[in-house]
């Protein structure tokens, strides 16, 4: 028997999914969002948010270590309490989690603990704990985010063959990691254990670090990581490992060479794909792409109607921000309101020491596309506030059309580069030019500076 009729019924409650759940209960919409665990998804609970507790914790650690004395902090031993670290890490982690819970309290939706599928046309049928529930729904929003993609040869083992969910809960520090794939992940979750002491090697496929990203701003950040004790085998996959008494041997192929690397745990950071086990898709009828990806037109409908999917299940970059703004705009569209996503304004960020942020064209990009395109460059050591805080590293690159001088893309590797990005999204989204950014006032002294100047030197 199925209960009584709700609006929407989300599947999912990571940040496309919870965020979606609360608009449509502020639209009035009775609501339930439906997960199996704990609120957040895999962003709050074992992505994003951990990972920056984890790297704001461990800079700190390689700061006092190294660099306190030049300031004139006179400091006795440090040391490592990892569980320590870890305990905070989980703090944020639930009080966040709480904070989804209150969410849904102030927008009076119903949190359905389980696993939802579809079931039949209208509903969504929630294993749970003690046996099944039928929830009757106008609307169905799929949220399900991804998963970790496995290598053949390397599956997950939860201990020394491991992905980015192990990667933030490990009980000591390995003294040898091999991270497979250069991406936000490999990146992120290689600096946190390089800093806290292990010897981390990272072995890309491609012959630079971080695809798409603007390839000179990424080669410096690649020199900078090298700086701080990452090792790099760039053209490199591993072919498979051997694992004997808690050791793993991995075999690496670069090129011609061939080696084995010997460590305590292997992190397979090679990307992530949709997540829609168990969600009855075939048999319900929506349609997926060769990927496994959720179809969906631009209004976020699949091809079944009443069914919509948002997020890291459908196409786009998997960021929490572009689920969210999906999220908001398939429930706005549902409610007849005007919801909008502009895909040309999403920025992306490394959160790695400096962070590298971007939005918009990179220089192969422009050059794909044909664009005529110019470019302004400045280098944070230039910046008299960068100085103060020791954190010269770095620069603003920002590219725009050579007529029209309009924002095409800006690229940050720089302390704090996660915020200074907003500018440039705000310039793109609002279609401004480099003089716009250039001719408004910016506090001084502050690293904003650096995108002022960046902007100037866009025309020379
Ligand atoms: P990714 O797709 O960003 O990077 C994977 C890397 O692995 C690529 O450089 C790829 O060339 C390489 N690779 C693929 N197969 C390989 C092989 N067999 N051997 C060696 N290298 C191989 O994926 P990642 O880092 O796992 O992240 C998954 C998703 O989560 C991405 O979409 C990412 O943007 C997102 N994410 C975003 C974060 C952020 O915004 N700060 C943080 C963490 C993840």
């Amino acid at each position: 028997m199925s209960e009584t009729e709700f609006d929407l019924v989300v599947i999912g409650a990571g940040p496309g999914g919870y965020v979606a759940a609360a608009r449509a209960g502020k639209l009035g919409m009775r609501v339930a969002c439906v997960d199996k665990g704990e609120l957040g998804g895999t962003c709050l609970n074992v992505g994003c948010i951990p990972s920056k507790a984890l790297l704001e914790s461990s800079e700190l650690y390689r700061e006092t270590r190294g660099g306190m004395d030049k300031h004139g902090i006179v400091l006795g031993e440090v040391g490592l309490n990892l569980a320590a670290m870890m305990e905070r890490k989980e703090k944020i982690v639930q009080n966040m989690s709480g904070g989804v819970a209150a969410l849904f309290r102030a927008h009076k939706v119903e949190h359905v603990k389980g696993t939802g599928r579809l079931g039949k046309a209208g509903q969504v049928v929630v294993t749970q704990e003690d046996g099944e529930r039928t929830l009757a729904t106008k609307n169905i929003l799929i949220a399900t985010g991804s998963a970790p993609i496995e290598l053949p040869g390397l599956a997950f083992d939860g201990e020394r063959i491991i992905s980015s969910t192990e990667a933030l809960a490990l009980s000591e520090v390995p003294q040898r990691m091999v991270v497979i794939g250069a991406g936000a992940i490999g990146l992120e979750m290689g600096s946190v254990w390089s800093r806290l002491g292990a010897e981390v090697l990272v072995v890309e496929y491609l012959d630079h670090i971080l695809p798409g990203v603007d390839k000179e701003v990424a080669g410096q950040l690649q020199r900078l990581l090298k700086r701080q004790g990452l090792e790099f085998k760039l053209g490199g996959s591993a072919k498979g490992a051997k694992v004997k008494k808690g050791k793993v041997e991995l075999q690496v192929v670069a090129g011609e060479e061939e080696s084995a690397e010997a460590c305590d745990c292997v992190l397979v950071a090679v990307g992530r794909k949709p997540y829609t086990e168990s969600l009855g898709l075939a048999e319900a009828g929506v349609e997926t792409d060769e990927r496994g990806r959720v179809q969906v037109d631009g209004n976020f409908r699949t091809n079944v109607p009443g069914v919509y999917a948002i997020g890291d299940v459908i196409a786009g970059p998997m960021l929490a921000h572009k689920a969210e703004e999906e999220g908001m705009a398939a429930v706005e569209k549902m409610a007849g309101k005007a919801g909008h996503v502009h895909y040309a304004a999403i920025p992306s960020v490394v959160y790695t020491h400096p962070e590298l942020a971007s939005v918009g064209f990179s220089e192969e990009q422009a050059k794909e596309e044909g664009v005529d395109y110019a470019v302004g460059k400045y280098q944070f050591r230039a910046n008299a506030r960068a100085h103060c805080m020791d954190a010269i590293d770095g620069l603003v690159k920002i590219i725009s059309d050579a007529k029209t001088d309009r924002v095409l893309g800006m690229h940050i590797l720089g302390a704090q580069a996660s915020h200074l990005i907003a500018e440039g999204v705000a310039v793109v989204e609002f279609g401004g030019s480099a003089e716009d950014i250039a001719r408004t006032v910016h506090a001084h002294p502050s690293l904003s500076e650096v995108v002022k100047e960046a902007a100037w030197a866009v025309q020379g």
